[in-house]
């Protein structure tokens, strides 16, 4: 698929069949989320696959907004090196999330962003499910797989929140 394509098609997918997403598949995302840009070329981030439904599971017991996991055969963690207050790794982790949700999109999977920080329920769920260390901060998690279900693109260009030179 064009690049353009991906970007203008891609719509977030919560409603997953139960098929694996294949070793390839998961291969091909983890390069597009390491092929972002990061500030300083640092690429701070470190990426937990998660296939382990007992885990998949437990997600929505701390996360309310993530019952899409339920039938999800994977979820990828986004995680950073740096602290997220201190450095651009939000940033950085964020654009990392949005390559994998496009290359999803581009291999016919379905994925949706599920936001971990600031919110610190969240955050501590997960550091304490993924056993993460101390100096690991986790910023997103996307629920991946084969979709049952396709939403329609969306045109969203707004012509009024286009400036130019000057507001
Ligand atoms: C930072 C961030 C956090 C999000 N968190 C959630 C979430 O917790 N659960 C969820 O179902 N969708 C979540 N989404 C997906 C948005 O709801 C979705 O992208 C938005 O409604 C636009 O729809 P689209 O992705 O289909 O274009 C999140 C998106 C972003 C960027």
């Amino acid at each position: 698929m064009d690049a353009l394509k991906a970007i203008m098609t891609r719509r977030s997918v919560r409603d997953f069949k139960h098929d694996p997403v294949s070793k390839d598949d998961v291969q091909v995302l983890l390069k597009a989320g390491m092929q972002a840009p990061s500030a300083k070329n640092e690429q701070p981030w470190h990426f937990v696959v998660i296939d382990d439904l007992d885990l998949l599971h437990a997600i929505p017991e701390f996360h309310p907004y993530s019952k899409m996991l339920l039938d999800a055969p994977l979820a990828i963690l986004v995680c950073s090196v740096l602290d997220l207050e201190k450095s651009s790794a939000v940033q950085d982790c964020s654009a990392a999330t949005q390559n994998i949700l496009l290359a999803a999109h581009a291999k016919g999977l379905g994925a949706v962003w599920l936001g971990i920080y600031p919110n610190e329920k969240r955050v501590s769920g997960v550091e304490a499910l993924l056993e993460l260390p101390e100096d690991i901060y986790p910023v997103s998690l996307i629920a991946v797989g084969h979709p049952a279900s396709q939403p329609e693109p969306k045109d969203r260009f707004k012509e009024d929140r286009v400036h130019f030179n000057s507001w």
